[in-house]
């Protein structure tokens, strides 16, 4: 049995598909991999381990003419053609769970990079315009008693709002279901979309990308946000209209906003740089050693499980 993995990704798993006597093929490279390559690889492999950045499409599908299982190396699977693979009666697993403390705290750390404007205060130190302690200098503002916005309220949403409340936040949420924990545990309150845009003075989105998000958040939405508000991305870019985004901070109609993805990743709208009070990352969200390994493993398993003819651990 052949597993084909798209770039190198933690040690751990490869030693363990080893253990399990299964061929490992890594894509050599450090750089996404073309689809002609792909296709090629494909076609000898009985998995695939891919990326975020792998477009696996019906195209790659067809010529998997061995594959049983793609185990997606990651929590989001839109970059997967799911139902033509399903169609096509090949498993596809992602990695839940594994990278949920991870993006939680990355979202932290953009909430508070911006609402205390850590980006302007390194700007102003580098431009030499430090002149001592000031009053009104670089003011930021508190989380204690404001509202916290959660759009999808799944596990990084859940885990998001057990961070921002223990800093003393309101949790308000928005998502298809009722969360018994946000409920009971953190006295947060559902709302429609339009009343969390309207009153979250921090807006986390935690949705995975479908048809239903994208562009959720075009700029009639955008427009409802509070001129105040600090609005984090550590999802999917595709769900911000991006362009709105920076007509809102042109037009300084929002305090900041944390983004850790992109529309069009790896290329980030140059626009978007321009903004001292926009906080850009390279997609890092579950960018520790702890979740990389964890994710590795989980992708790893469910590899395995599939080609002992066994059920995956975390199938969608
Ligand atoms: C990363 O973006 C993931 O979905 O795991």
């Amino acid at each position: 049995m052949k597993v084909f993995i798209t770039r190198d990704i933690p040690e751990v798993a490869i030693d363990y598909l080893k253990k399990k006597k299964i061929d490992v093929k890594v894509f050599e490279r450090r750089i996404p991999i073309s689809k002609a390559r792909l296709i090629k690889e494909v076609r000898e492999a009985d998995a695939l381990i891919p990326l975020v950045t792998d477009k696996i499409d019906a195209e790659i599908i067809d010529a998997m003419t061995r594959c049983k299982v793609i185990a997606n190396y990651a929590v989001g699977y839109n970059n997967i053609d799911y139902a033509y693979a399903k169609k096509k009666k090949i498993i596809v697993t992602n990695t839940p769970d594994v990278l949920t403390d991870s993006t939680a705290d990355l979202t932290m750390a953009l909430v508070l990079s911006c609402s205390r404007r850590l980006q302007e205060g390194k700007n102003l130190i580098e431009k030499n315009k430090f002149h001592g302690w000031h009053p009104k200098l670089l003011l930021g503002i508190e989380l204690k008693d404001k509202t916290f916005g959660i759009l999808g309220a799944g596990r990084i949403g859940t885990a998001v709002a057990t961070r921002a409340k223990s800093f003393g936040t309101k949790i308000m949420y928005y998502s298809n279901h009722k969360n018994a924990f946000l409920d009971d545990k953190l006295g947060g309150k559902k709302v429609s979309l339009d009343k969390l845009l309207k009153n979250s003075d921090f807006l986390s989105i935690n949705l995975p990308l479908n048809e239903k998000t994208h562009h959720l958040l075009d700029s009639q939405k955008l427009a409802l946000l509070k001129r105040n508000a600090v609005l984090i991305n550590t999802a999917r870019g595709e769900i911000i209209d991006e362009n709105a985004l920076i007509s809102l901070l042109r037009n300084k109609k929002i305090f900041a906003a944390g983004l850790d993805v992109f529309e069009n990743e790896p290329n980030v709208n140059k626009e978007l740089l321009k903004f001292d009070n926009v906080i850009v990352l390279p997609h890092i969200g579950s960018a520790t050693v702890e979740a990389r390994n964890k994710m590795a493993m989980l992708a790893a398993k469910n590899v395995s499980s599939v080609l002992e003819g066994k059920i995956p651990v975390t199938p969608i």
